[in-house]
């Protein structure tokens, strides 16, 4: 434990002072490089968000000085790593409020978490003829893994619609509720459309029928602050690849109380007490959780982003993206033929759109000849586009360290596409 404390002590976060946008920009190499000869404009952070100086030298400076087995060893090197990744976990801890580090599980990303909470809960607790109520916009891993339960155990899968705008109808919500339902599975913001959801709510009458509930968070988790014990959601999941840190890291949270009724979601080393041929013991949690060897250099480089974004305030982040948003809405909504797709009252870092008559992989790919990144297509979420009556968008999604000249070379790039086509 002492050592787990001096690795927390080693960086001293200290806030910095206003939103200097250039500066943040040095700290991600990546952002520095041309494409096809035009300065790189990262508009795919929903898809993967890039990863600073700080979290990339954290994780080298595992692998070069440290790069040993966690949890197994008791000589120095397993003793230093371990020290690492179980740090990491108190930082998750903080970040998301958690009432202990054992409730936040180490995983892949959000898949993984949904995947987990489905086999661990669902497998053990939902049966023929119960309701898993998920909704209108959420992303094919919030989709399928429940679907997959579905058909096993003859449950069935309930959706709350959504509007046109792209928010959830709360009332039809209260109307699926009932005593059959067994679970709920909503996402904190949708990757599509960038809708914040009323979670707090959406928990809170959850709640009222006893039914325990799940929160995507894969899009918050990199631009909000998350606190699970206010929410008082069951699970919370959200992946390290979106918020600055390295893919192959994530966390998914549960209350201890039902991470503890829970069976594993795989077998293997670290996660028993005993094993004989007749039987094996679980591990207490976390490691209950955590078959086999884990993606220890990437959730360390997940602890080192958290600590990232305690430095650059997550607060002024948020608040800086919200302007960012806000000015390219208001720079493409201007542009004839473009339509805005997700109009949300509450939003954030998203942006997807249409151009009539061109195909948003003709977007995607006019715009990447002028070095500008963004996604195109389904995003994931087929359901969203069959909802509203579209093949595809074209989506721009922000972080922190985007700037308002790059929203002008998109909108700039979006109107030489409307030329080309016209
Ligand atoms: N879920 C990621 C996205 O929305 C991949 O693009």
């Amino acid at each position: 434990m002492a050592a787990i404390v001096e690795e927390l002590i080693t960086i001293k976060p200290k806030p910095r002072d206003g939103w200097d946008v250039e500066r943040i920009r040095k700290d991600f190499p990546v952002l520095r490089q041309t494409v096809n000869d035009k300065p790189l404009v990262y508009l795919d952070n929903a898809a993967s968000s890039q990863v600073p100086m700080m979290v990339i030298e954290r994780g080298a400076q595992y692998i070069e000085q440290e790069h040993s087995n966690i949890h197994r060893g008791v000589h120095y090197l397993s003793m230093k790593a371990t020290t690492a990744y179980e740090g990491a976990r108190e930082k998750v801890k903080r970040f998301i409020n958690a009432r202990e580090a054992k409730e936040c599980i180490f995983v892949r990303g959000a898949t993984e978490g949904i995947n987990l909470v489905m086999h661990g809960y669902g497998r053990k607790f939902i049966g023929p003829g119960d309701e898993i109520v998920i909704s209108a916009m959420e992303h094919h891993a919030n989709i399928v893994p429940w679907q997959m339960l579905c058909e096993e155990k003859g449950a069935k899968l309930r959706v709350i619609p959504m509007n046109d705008a792209g928010e959830l109808l709360m009332d039809e919500y209260d109307a699926l509720l009932n005593e059959k339902t067994r679970f709920v599975a909503v996402a904190h913001v949708s990757n599509a459309l960038g809708t914040i959801n009323p979670v707090k709510e959406i928990i809170e009458r959850a709640h009222k029928y006893g039914v325990p509930i799940l929160i995507d968070g894969a899009q918050q988790a990199p631009h909000g602050t998350i606190d699970v014990q206010d929410l008082d959601c069951d699970f919370y999941t959200f992946s390290g690849h979106k918020m600055f840190a390295p893919t192959g890291s994530g966390v998914v949270y549960g209350k201890a109380r039902l991470l503890e009724q829970m069976n594993p979601f795989q077998g293997g080393g670290d996660m028993i007490k005993s094993v004989t041929f007749e039987k094996t013991i679980y591990a207490d949690l976390p490691n209950k959780f955590e078959a086999g060897t884990p993606a220890i250099a990437s959730q360390i480089g997940l602890g080192a982003a958290i600590d990232y974004l305690n430095i650059i305030g997550r607060e002024k982040a948020a608040a800086y993206e919200h302007e960012l948003l806000r000015y390219a809405t208001e720079r493409l909504s201007a542009i004839e033929g473009v339509r805005i797709i997700g109009t949300a009252r509450e939003k954030l870092s998203v942006l997807s759109f249409t151009i009539e008559n061109v195909h948003p992989h003709d977007i995607g790919t006019i715009l990447d000849q002028q070095g500008i990144a963004i996604r195109a297509g389904h995003h994931c979420a087929q359901p969203v586009m069959q909802r509203l009556k579209i093949p595809a968008t074209a989506r721009a999604s922000f972080a922190f360290y985007n700037t308002k000249a790059e929203v002008d070379v998109l909108a700039d790039a979006i109107e030489k596409v409307i030329e080309v086509f016209s």
